[in-house]
C-alpha cells in the first residue's frame, strides 16, 4: 500500500508517518528530512536548499522529484509512506508517473487538518532527537528525562532552524498557494480521506488506521 500524508507544516505528518512505519512495516519517504540529510553531509545540493528551507520557502520540483525517484525505484515490501511530498501540483504528476514506471499505485492521501493557531503552538514547541528521528513537544509530548530522548538514550536533541514563527508564516503562505490545491487533485481522483489532525495522537492513528481500513 502507498499512501500520501498531505496537511500544513506541524499537522502531525512526521509523528503519524513513524506509527505506521512501526505498525504495517511500511517505509517512511519524508523530502523534508531528505534535505535536512543532504545539508548535514554537506553537499552540494544540501548547500543550495539551505537558505530556502530556513526561510521557509520550498525548494525547486526537480530536486525533490529527483530525490522520489531513486527511493521509489528502490522499492518497498511493505509500500511508502510519502511525507511531505508531493507539495504542488507538478510534484503530483510527478509521483503519478514514477509510480506507473515502477508498476505500483497509490493507494490513499489521507488529509490531516488541523487549524492554524494549534500549528503555531506544535511548532513553536517541538524538538527531536538528532540520532533517532523521535519527535517531541515541550508542553504535549515532552521527554520523560529532561534532555534526553526515551527511545534511544542520546542527549542530542535539537529544535530545526526554521521552527520560528517568522518561517512558519512563510511555510503556511506556501502550503495555501502551491500545496492546498492538491486536496481538490486527489478529491477528483477519489483518494482523499480526510482526518481531524486536532485530536491526540493515539487517536489521530485510529481514525487513520480506519480510513485505510
Ligand atoms: P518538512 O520537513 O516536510 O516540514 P513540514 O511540512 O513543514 O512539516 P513538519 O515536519 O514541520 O510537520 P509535521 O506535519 O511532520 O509535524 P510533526 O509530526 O513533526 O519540510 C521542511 C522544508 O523542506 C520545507 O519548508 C521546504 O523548504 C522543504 N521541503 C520539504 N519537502 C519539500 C517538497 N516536497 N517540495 C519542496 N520543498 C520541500 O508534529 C509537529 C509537533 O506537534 C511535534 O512536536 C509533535 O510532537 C506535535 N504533535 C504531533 N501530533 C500531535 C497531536 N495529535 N496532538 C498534539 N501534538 C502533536
Ligand atoms: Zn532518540
Amino acid at each position: 500500500m502507498n499512501i500520501i500524508l498531505l496537511g500544513p507544516p506541524g499537522a502531525g505528518k512526521g509523528t503519524q508517518a513513524r506509527r505506521l512505519v512501526e505498525e504495517r512495516g511500511m517505509v517512511q519517504l519524508s523530502t523534508g528530512d531528505m534535505l535536512r540529510e543532504a545539508r548535514t553531509s554537506g553537499t552540494e545540493m544540501g548547500k543550495r536548499v539551505a537558505a530556502v528551507m530556513d526561510a521557509g520557502e520550498l525548494v525547486t520540483d526537480e530536486i525533490v522529484i529527483g530525490l522520489i525517484d531513486e527511493k521509489i525505484h528502490a522499492g518497498s515490501e511493505g509500500g511508502f509512506i510519502f511525507d511531505g511530498f508531493p507539495r504542488t501540483l507538478a510534484q503530483a504528476d510527478a509521483l503519478a508517473e514514477l509510480l506507473t514506471k515502477n508498476y505500483t499505485t497509490l493507494d490513499a492521501v489521507v488529509e490531516m487538518r488541523v487549524d492554524d493557531q494549534a500549528l503555531v503552538k506544535r511548532i513553536t514547541g517541538r524538538y527531536t532527537c538528532g540520532d533517532c528521528g523521535e519527535v517531541y513537544h515541550d508542553d504535549t509530548k515532552p521527554t520523560k528525562v529532561e534532555g534526553t530522548c526515551d527511545t534511544c538514550g542520546s542527549t542530542n536533541l535539537k529544535r530545526r532552524a526554521d521552527d520560528n514563527e517568522e518561517s512558519l508564516k512563510t511555510r503556511l503562505m506556501e502550503y495555501y498557494k502551491k500545496t492546498s490545491p492538491l486536496i481538490g487533485y486527489y478529491y477528483a481522483k477519489g483518494d482523499l480521506k480526510p482526518v481531524n489532525g486536532l485530536q491526540e495522537v493515539d487517536a489521530v492513528a485510529r481514525e487513520i488506521a480506519q480510513a485505510l481500513g
